[in-house]
């Protein structure tokens, strides 16, 4: 299959490829999306077949109005609708139940709930209306990549495999969306996973929330490295770099002899980049959003050259949008830290 490289002028083609169930990647805030009918069996196998992901990962399903969210789910609790109001459209995905029938139950995972959110924006809203139906989408990239925050990571992972790619430039926010399940009230609220909604946020609107136990915060760092499964990686080694350990300095002196790769901000490139044979910048001093915006294209620019032995990479304080930076990181990393 060639696959063709759309822009926002071509959305009534990308359109009709998602009703004649066909995979579309296209931009959200978070990273790129790959898109088909969330009603359609046929076309949701074929996102599950382009990014050979495990069919018992269930997808996100998105909508371009609550009252479009409200025909695929039911029981919404009040909470809810107050997390609506206050982030949608934007990097919210609420786990709510599934209404029975609406929805291919290849999405769900023959699971009764669903992953829902209202991305905000221009390409993912106007094509789920153009498409006249919800969109199931996970990252737009092979399983176990890191996602994709541009259209050519897109094209990079899946040329060949899906019928088109929406180029509407670079995602602002960086990694996806938080996951909340409001699916069972009685039980409380569970962020499941963080991203681009802040915990601190989600609670000034409705009230302390808990964190699944998966997600580790970044203060606790892990006695035994590198004995988690790793996702977002590049072939190399990452190491995160805390401050009150090593430093950049004592992390590159335990590495003496390898070829060293570097992903920190511009203060740290200054201040160590000759000791590293390459670096990636994560943008401004201390600037946790530029950071988290520029991770993935940082891990990927490593996972493309040849000869880098190990990388290390800055840690953030996992406050507000650092704890989504912490969380992808220590992935990446399988939990090694220096
Ligand atoms: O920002 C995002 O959320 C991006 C963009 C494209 O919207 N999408 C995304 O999808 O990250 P994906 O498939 O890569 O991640 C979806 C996550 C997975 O961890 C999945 O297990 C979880 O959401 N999930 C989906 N449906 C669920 C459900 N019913 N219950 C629990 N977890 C669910
Ligand atoms: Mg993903």
């Amino acid at each position: 299959m060639k696959t063709k490289i759309l822009t926002m002028a071509d959305m009534t083609e990308a359109a009709r490829l998602i009703q004649a169930g066909e995979v579309v990647g296209f931009q959200t805030e978070t990273v790129y999306g790959l898109g088909a009918d969330a009603r359609s069996d046929a076309a949701v196998k074929k996102i599950y077949a382009a990014k050979g992901r495990q069919a018992d990962n269930p997808l996100i399903v998105h909508v371009a109005s609550v009252a479009q969210a409200e025909r695929y789910t039911e029981n919404i609790p009040e909470e809810a609708y107050q997390l609506m109001d206050a982030f949608w459209p934007g990097p919210l995905t609420l786990i709510l139940p599934v209404k029975k029938g609406s929805l291919s139950t290849v999405v769900t995972a023959g699971q009764d709930t669903v992953g829902i959110r209202f991305p905000r924006t221009e390409a993912a809203i106007a094509l789920i209306r153009q498409s006249d139906c919800p969109i199931a989408a996970p990252s737009a990239n092979t399983s176990g990549k890191p996602s994709p925050t541009k259209a050519e990571h897109v094209k990079h992972d899946l040329d060949g495999k899906i019928a088109a790619i929406i180029d509407t430039g670079q995602t602002d926010v960086g990694v996806e969306s938080t996951v909340i399940d409001v699916s069972n009230p009685s039980n409380g609220f569970t962020i499941l996973r963080p991203g681009g909604v802040a915990k601190e946020a989600i609670e000034k609107i409705i009230g302390p929330v808990q964190v699944s136990k998966g997600v580790k915060d970044a203060s606790e760092i892990p006695k035994a490295p590198g004995m988690k499964y790793t996702h977002y990686s590049p072939k190399e080694p990452v190491y995160i770099v805390t401050a009150n350990r090593l430093g950049f300095e004592g992390a590159a002196a335990e590495f003496s002899g390898k070829r060293l790769g570097l992903l920190a901000d511009d203060d740290k490139i200054a201040a160590y980049g000759e000791q590293f044979a390459y670096h990636f910048s994560l943008g401004a001093a201390d600037d946790v959003e530029q950071a988290t915006q520029n991770l993935f294209a940082g891990l990927r620019y490593f996972d493309e050259l040849d000869d880098v032995d190990v990388i290390l990479a800055q840690a953030y304080d996992s406050r507000g949008i650092g704890l989504a930076y912490m969380n992808r990181l220590d992935k990446s990393a399988g939990g090694k830290y220096l």
